[in-house]
């Protein structure tokens, strides 16, 4: 089961890796004696893995949409995980947790507390249709194993189809419903049933759309689901972090083929939730309801960890199994936390920033492409952006060497972001931003392109 050594070109991933001479040429360039000390003292004693450890570099603080590191240098932070939606260090959120932790800063199992109940309702109010019973856990990966067992338990069948190329988490369970190598290999065996199907990624669609699409790939879908015939849940993200954004319709004819063959839709928008795409839920975009909804990351302000499930109504079902028990389920401050950053994100208009930011991005990520040779698409939905670099247009050779020399040299002035699959400069700021800030990170991203392309 043991790798015997690792393929480098095989781990494309949601993350850049962090195994790559490119990264090694950095720090070299980069790190200074003190940082190198405590980077040292970190791959000491944490457990090495590609996506963390041994780390690129340390940080002191961040703030807003920035992140700082020991050696005083400031970074707009475009990856930030997702978490950063209000910004970091949101006051209002900090305020709130301070206020929790004097009150009530726990609450035993068998009890419950006015910030858990509050926020249930909330997310109740803000999802639509008649999703309106949450569970709440301290991670996402969490919440997708308790929307995996309620899916068991509702319809009495374990299969599930979910895509290829997807992340749900790195527990046993979800990477058997995800679709990336560097979380499934060599691990063993996965969780049986767990069938997958190709995302829609319009250029390497199997059915060759081009972009063109048709929704082959949604009837690929239907099609496993009358194949298979005892499909329990089909489990997506609406919107792939890559970006893939499937096209209109595409989601309507999942919601029907599951309709017909008696399978749950569950949705996760653990990145995504709560404004980046514009919408509070980014399936909003589309004209479905899920039957379940899981939502993370920035739900706890970028400072708490928080996770829910949201599932409608009829799927109360489980009240004699315990579904999730994690201890931190019903946390008061992680629920302050995160009904602070409801508020903000609904008085501060984030998500309609998101859309409005995000729009003017594209355009100029679009100009950008008429430009630079390297761009093979430019995509976004809010400040959910990707921009695919390619060798060629026509080929679509990922150009996955260039896209990590851009992305160190976008670092050395100032920009944070990260590649997924390798060739995707993945841009993903906090909702906060301001076109000028927008403005500084893509000047920053055009004169990296230029300098890659003229060496
Ligand atoms: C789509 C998606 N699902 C699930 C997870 C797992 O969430 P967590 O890291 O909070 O367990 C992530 C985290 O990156 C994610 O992006």
């Amino acid at each position: 089961m043991k790798r015997q050594q690792t393929d480098v070109s095989r781990l494309k991933s949601e993350g850049d890796v962090n195994l790559t001479r490119t990264r090694t040429d950095w720090s070299k360039r980069n790190i200074d004696g003190e940082a190198q000390k405590w980077l040292d003292e970190d791959s000491k004693y944490f457990l090495h893995q590609a996506l963390s450890t041994p780390c690129l570099n340390v940080l002191t603080s961040c703030d807003g949409i920035y992140i700082e590191d020991i050696q005083g240098r400031k970074y707009m932070d475009f990856h930030g995980n997702n978490v950063h939606q209000v910004g970091f260090g949101n006051h209002r959120v900090i305020e709130a947790i301070k206020r929790q932790m004097d009150d009530l800063s726990f609450c035993t199992r068998r009890y419950t507390n006015l910030p858990a109940i509050r926020l249930a309702k909330k997310l109740a109010e803000l999802a639509p249709g008649d999703l309106n019973k949450v569970l709440f856990c301290p991670g996402g990966t969490g919440a997708i194993g308790v929307a995996l067992k309620l899916a068991r338990v509702a319809t009495g069948r374990f299969k599930t189809v979910s895509m290829w190329d997807s992340f749900h988490g790195a527990s046993l369970d979800s990477i058997s419903i995800g679709g990336e190598e560097i979380f499934r290999g060599g691990v063993g065996p996965l969780l049986p049933g767990s069938e997958h199907v190709p995302p829609p990624d319009p250029y390497r669609c199997l059915w060759g759309c081009g972009g063109e699409c048709d929704l082959r790939c949604a009837r690929y879908v239907e099609y496993v689901l009358d194949k298979e015939g005892d499909v329990g849940a089909v489990i997506a993200e609406p919107v792939r972090s890559t970006p893939y954004i499937p096209p209109k319709g595409y989601w309507e004819a999942i919601r029907k083929a599951c309709d017909d063959h008696g399978a749950l839709l569950i949705f996760d928008e653990i990145p995504h939730c709560l404004g980046r795409t514009g919408r509070m839920f980014t399936f909003e975009h589309y004209d479905v309801v899920p039957d379940m909804v899981v939502i993370g990351k920035g739900l706890g302000g970028g400072i708490f960890p928080m996770a829910a499930l949201i599932a409608r109504e009829g799927l109360d079902v489980a009240a004699d199994r315990a579904l999730g028990h994690y201890t931190h389920e019903k946390s008061p401050v992680g629920c302050a936390a995160a009904l602070a950053t409801i508020e903000y994100i609904e008085e501060e208009h984030l998500a309609e920033n998101a859309e409005r930011v995000g729009a003017y991005a594209l355009q100029r990520m679009a100009d950008m492409m008429s430009r630079h040779r390297l761009i093979g698409d430019v995509r976004g939905l809010g400040l959910l952006m990707g921009m695919e670099l390619v060798k060629d247009r026509e080929t679509r050779e990922r150009a996955s060497e260039e896209a990590e020399r851009v992305m160190y040299k976008a670092l050395d002035r100032g920009l944070n972001f990260k590649l997924s699959m390798g060739n995707i400069v993945t841009l993903t700021p906090a909702l906060t931003i301001t076109v000028e800030q927008m403005d500084e990170a893509l000047d920053i991203l055009d004169e990296c392109l230029t300098e890659v392309e003229g060496e």
